[in-house]
C-alpha cells in the first residue's frame, strides 16, 4: 500500500526504474566496466593479433585483404533473392569491434564491446575462471570475432558462429593470418546448432547481442541448453525492456535506428526485446538453474547453469527439438 502510494506520485521514468529496483532477483547497477580488473587485462590481450603476430601472411597482404573485406557488398554471398528486404549489416561488411592491428587501427561499429561484455561476466557474474584452458566455448554471432579472440587468448577452444557469410570469411582470415589453432569459425545459423557434434559439447555458451535478433526465443533458448555439457553455462547478454512484468516488445524489421539506407549502415533490424523477468522465466521454462542476472549500462547480463538434461513442455514448439 506504502509503495503504490510511493509509486503514483512518481513520474513514468522513475516508475519503471522503481519497479525493477523493488525486484527481489534483479539489481540494477550503474558500472563502469572500463574500470574493471578484467577490462585492462583483456584490452591486452587483443594484442596477441597485431601484424607482429602474423604467422601465414606478411604486413602489407593482410592490410591488403582486411581493407578487401571493408568495401565488401554483396547479398548473393549471403543467399538472399530481394536486398531490399535484408538487413544492411548483412548485405554490406562493417567490421565489429574495435581493433588496433599496430601498422593500422580498424574502429569496429561496435567499438570495445568485445572487451566490456567479457569483463562484465568475469568480474560482475563470476561466470568462467581466469584460464579457459581445456574449456570449450560456443560463441553465437560473432561478427567480426572480437569476443573469440580474446577468448582463445585465455585459453579456449572456440567454435565461433554467424548466420552471415562474409563476417565468417573475415573470421577466417584472421586465423589463417595468426594461425589460431583452437579458433574455428563457422558459418552457421543458431537454429542449425541442432546438428550431432554440437549436443552436449560446451562448457559455455556465449550468446551477446543476438537474442533480439532472433524470431523464436524459446527454440533458441532450448538448442543452447542442449549444446552446453551437464555443468555448462549460458552467459547471455541482451538489450532489454526496463519493465518489472514478463513481456517481450515486438520491433520488427520497419524499426531501424541510426544510419541510412543509402549507406546501408541502419541499426536495428530486431525482433522481440525482453524484460528481465521475461528473459529469466524463458531461461527456467527451458531448464536452465542458478539463474543471475545484473542490469549493467541498461542492459541484461544474465547466466544459467544446465545442472543436467532435462525435458521441457513441449505443446507449441515451432520445430521438433529434444
Ligand atoms: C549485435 S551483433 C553481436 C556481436 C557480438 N556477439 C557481440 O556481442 O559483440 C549480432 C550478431 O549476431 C548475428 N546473428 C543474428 N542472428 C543470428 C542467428 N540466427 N544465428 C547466428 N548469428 C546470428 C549477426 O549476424 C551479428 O553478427
Amino acid at each position: 500500500m506504502k509503495y503504490t502510494k510511493v509509486k503514483n506520485h512518481l513520474p513514468n521514468w522513475l516508475k519503471r526504474l522503481f519497479n525493477i529496483a523493488i525486484s527481489r532477483r534483479i539489481t540494477i547497477e550503474d558500472v563502469s566496466i572500463e574500470s574493471l580488473p578484467s577490462y585492462l587485462y583483456y584490452s591486452n590481450l587483443m594484442l596477441n593479433y597485431q601484424v607482429k603476430d602474423l604467422v601465414n601472411t606478411d604486413a602489407k597482404a593482410f592490410k591488403q585483404r582486411i581493407l578487401e573485406f571493408l568495401v565488401l557488398t554483396d547479398y548473393k554471398m549471403e543467399d538472399f533473392d530481394d536486398p531490399a528486404m535484408q538487413r544492411d549489416l548483412s548485405i554490406k561488411f562493417h567490421w565489429g569491434h574495435n581493433h588496433d592491428f599496430g601498422d593500422f587501427s580498424l574502429n569496429g561499429r561496435l567499438g570495445n564491446r568485445h572487451i566490456k561484455i567479457l569483463t562484465a561476466f568475469k568480474d560482475k557474474l563470476k561466470a568462467f575462471p581466469k584460464s579457459l584452458e581445456g574449456k570449450k566455448f560456443l560463441d553465437i554471432g560473432c561478427w567480426t570475432g572480437g569476443t573469440s579472440l580474446i577468448l582463445c587468448a585465455l585459453g579456449a577452444e572456440v567454435l565461433a558462429i554467424d548466420e552471415v557469410n562474409k563476417y565468417i570469411e573475415s573470421l577466417k582470415y584472421l586465423k589463417y593470418a595468426f594461425d589460431i589453432k583452437k579458433l574455428t569459425p563457422k558459418k552457421l545459423s543458431l537454429y542449425e546448432c541442432t546438428l550431432p557434434e554440437f549436443q552436449n559439447s560446451f562448457d559455455f555458451v556465449l550468446f551477446a547481442g543476438v537474442l533480439y535478433h532472433v524470431t523464436d526465443l524459446i527454440i533458441a533458448l532450448r538448442i543452447l541448453f542442449n549444446c552446453l555439457k551437464d555443468g555448462g553455462k549460458i552467459l547471455l547478454e541482451t538489450a532489454t525492456v526496463l519493465s518489472n512484468n514478463a513481456i517481450l516488445v515486438y520491433k520488427g524489421p520497419t524499426e531501424t535506428t541510426r544510419g541510412s539506407k543509402k549507406d546501408l549502415n541502419r541499426g536495428g533490424w530486431n525482433w522481440f526485446v525482453p524484460s528481465p523477468v521475461a528473459l529469466e522465466k524463458m531461461m527456467e521454462d527451458v531448464g536452465f538453474v542458478d539463474i543471475k542476472t545484473r542490469i549493467l549500462r541498461g542492459r541484461c547480463f544474465t547466466i544459467g547453469l544446465r545442472k543436467n538434461h532435462v525435458d521441457m513442455m513441449r505443446s507449441g514448439l515451432s520445430t521438433t527439438i529434444r
